[in-house]
């Protein structure tokens, strides 16, 4: 019997964000047959970059209603939108910029203002998008998960990790001291579906923690990622899951 049977286990990187961005395409289809949208929350750092380049490519673009795709991000370095650091520069340069989605589809974490002025005001922007409900229902997530298991920005130990009722949270990478813009933890979980993307073998001690470990109390950040009434999935490369 598969212990995982949400784990999907690919041979090379290319598979695995190939397999995402295909995944992006049916999932849009499907949200925007049902609801007649599809909002999204992006991963950042260096894994899904690639898979935002094949989502410009035109084997994938012109299978996707754009114009009815709304792009968020699930967390931000507080830089300027221009940085070589921010996320919203990285999906700019392979995605938005090449890609066809409308910029208005775009809504951005402002990299550039005061932390606390800058999550109060996605907040905003995203309750101006979902309306007035307690959580957002993302269409889909992306996440990706660091050496010591946090993702999007919510780190082992973070006060942002406890976080209850706002949306979006300012907080501070441990190891840089850099500050951040994270959706928080039930934001995440009232999603209808999370996909993982983690590729290389030095994710493998983390991954292999993540998926085998159900220790509740000193729990990884990326473990608190539970779906409460969505689906979560792994695409991961055979060298990140080597320890799973
Ligand atoms: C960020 C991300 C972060 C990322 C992990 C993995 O802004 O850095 O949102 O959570 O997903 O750090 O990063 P890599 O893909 O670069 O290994």
């Amino acid at each position: 019997m598969n212990p995982h049977p949400n784990v999907f286990v690919f041979d090379t990187p290319e598979q695995v964000v190939r397999a995402a961005a295909e995944r992006f395409v049916d999932y849009s289809i499907a949200s925007i047959r049902d609801h007649g949208s599809f909002a999204v929350a992006l991963a950042g750092g260096s894994t899904p970059r690639r898979a935002y380049e094949l989502l410009a490519t035109d084997e994938f673009r012109n299978r996707v209603d754009w114009s009815l795709v709304f792009l968020f991000f699930g967390d931000e370095r507080m830089v300027p939108p221009d940085s070589p650091e921010s996320n919203y520069r990285m999906v700019n340069d392979a995605l938005i910029s090449p890609g066809a989605i409308p910029a208005a589809n775009v809504r951005r974490i402002m990299g550039e203002t005061a932390p606390a002025e800058s999550a109060a005001s996605y907040a905003t922007e995203l309750k101006s998008f979902f309306g007035t409900v307690e959580w957002p229902h993302f269409d889909l997530v992306w996440l990706g998960i660091g050496e010591d298991g946090h993702t999007a920005s919510l780190f082992p130990g973070s006060d942002a990790l406890k976080e209850e009722t706002r949306w979006a949270v300012d907080t501070r990478n441990p190891q840089t001291g850099q500050t951040r813009i994270t959706l928080t933890l039930p934001v995440l979980n009232h999603a209808a579906r999370v996909t993982f993307m983690v590729t290389g073998r030095a994710k493998a001690a983390t991954l292999a923690r993540v998926l085998n470990d159900d220790a509740e109390e000193e729990a990884l950040p990326a473990q608190k990622v539970r779906p409460v009434n969505g689906v979560l999935e792994w695409l991961v490369d055979r060298a990140a899951a080597s320890g799973v």
